[in-house]
């Protein structure tokens, strides 16, 4: 199993110098140039995301395809449904707040596209402009979430499901329904209103660590449950999971690109910035189905 102590000066990385960023999960990389990677950095990049559980790396130049061709090395990628890709880029979404918009996409605590049957495995988001101060992204260790929890929680966590839904935030009367940013949104009702069951609780497949795997914004209840009877359950466990203890934080700079994984981490866009303008580029990776 992976382990986070002991990783600061470790000698198994040899190619990447890599220096955590908090307690709880997230190291910055340096001396590597993301554009021309070859495999030896690669295989230590792969490796320090799986114990850090996200990335960051700065001062990197990353057109679209630069970043595309980084992120589909951790696999194949996958397409957004709910905002229209750059032009020739259909893996890449552009996430743009203007000077004067107000709605701030993925302000809320949450595990990218885990409304799909495969949620995503990675995002990968690249800062092209950023405000001189604010825009910052927190991000939460969603199994030293679940290591803190009580026998008797994670016995009552056990086989439990949720029904994940994008429609709360992408649906009709959903969160992003009066959106006012500059993104051209595409209408995708199949997927709005689709519905799939993953567990609260999901194995990694890659470290074999279990995780809380809940997002308010994505999780409507719990299987053969009422709403009203799942929602101070997932209050608990969404409160739970992301107290600061469990967290670490980004500022960006243009040219900063981070790496997260979605079957481990929630992150969260702050919205601290008004008067300024934020443009990131976004590519996400495919992931398996949850178990
Ligand atoms: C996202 O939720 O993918 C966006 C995060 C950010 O813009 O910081």
């Amino acid at each position: 199993m992976l382990d986070r102590q002991g990783s600061r000066g470790s000698p198994s990385y040899s190619r990447i110098q890599v220096e955590p960023s908090s307690g709880a999960l997230g190291a910055e990389i340096s001396s590597v140039k993301l554009a021309s990677l070859d495999d030896e950095s690669f295989e230590e990049i792969h490796r320090a995301w799986l114990e850090h559980q996200v990335l960051f790396f700065r001062d990197q130049r990353l057109d679209p395809a630069d970043l595309s061709a980084f992120a589909e090395r951790f696999g194949a990628l996958d397409t957004y449904p709910f905002i229209a890709p750059l032009p020739g880029h259909p893996y890449v979404i552009p996430i743009i707040k203007e000077k004067d918009t107000r709605m701030n996409f993925g302000g809320g605590w949450h595990s990218d596209m885990s409304y799909q049957e495969k949620p995503v495995r990675a995002t990968c988001l690249y800062a092209i402009e950023v405000p001189e101060r604010g825009g910052d992204t927190l991000f939460a260790n969603m199994t030293a979430a679940y290591d803190a929890l009580s026998d008797g929680m994670k016995q009552l966590l056990d086989g439990l499901r949720g029904v994940f839904t994008a429609t709360k935030v992408h649906g009709a009367t959903g969160l992003y329904k009066d959106a006012d940013h500059p993104m051209e949104m595409t209408k995708n009702p199949d997927r709005e209103e689709a519905r799939h069951l993953h567990p609260i609780v999901r194995t990694h497949p890659e470290t074999g660590r279990k995780a809380l795997y809940l997002d308010l914004p994505h999780v409507e209840r719990f299987e053969n449950m009422h709403i009203r009877e799942s929602q101070p359950l997932m209050e608990f466990l969404y409160q739970h999971a992301t107290q600061p203890q469990f967290t670490t934080r980004f500022s960006w700079q243009p040219g900063s690109l981070a790496i997260w994984d979605n079957r481990c981490v929630q992150h969260y866009a702050l919205n601290d910035y008004p008067g300024q303008r934020r443009e990131m580029n976004r590519v996400t990776v495919q992931g398996d189905v949850p178990f």
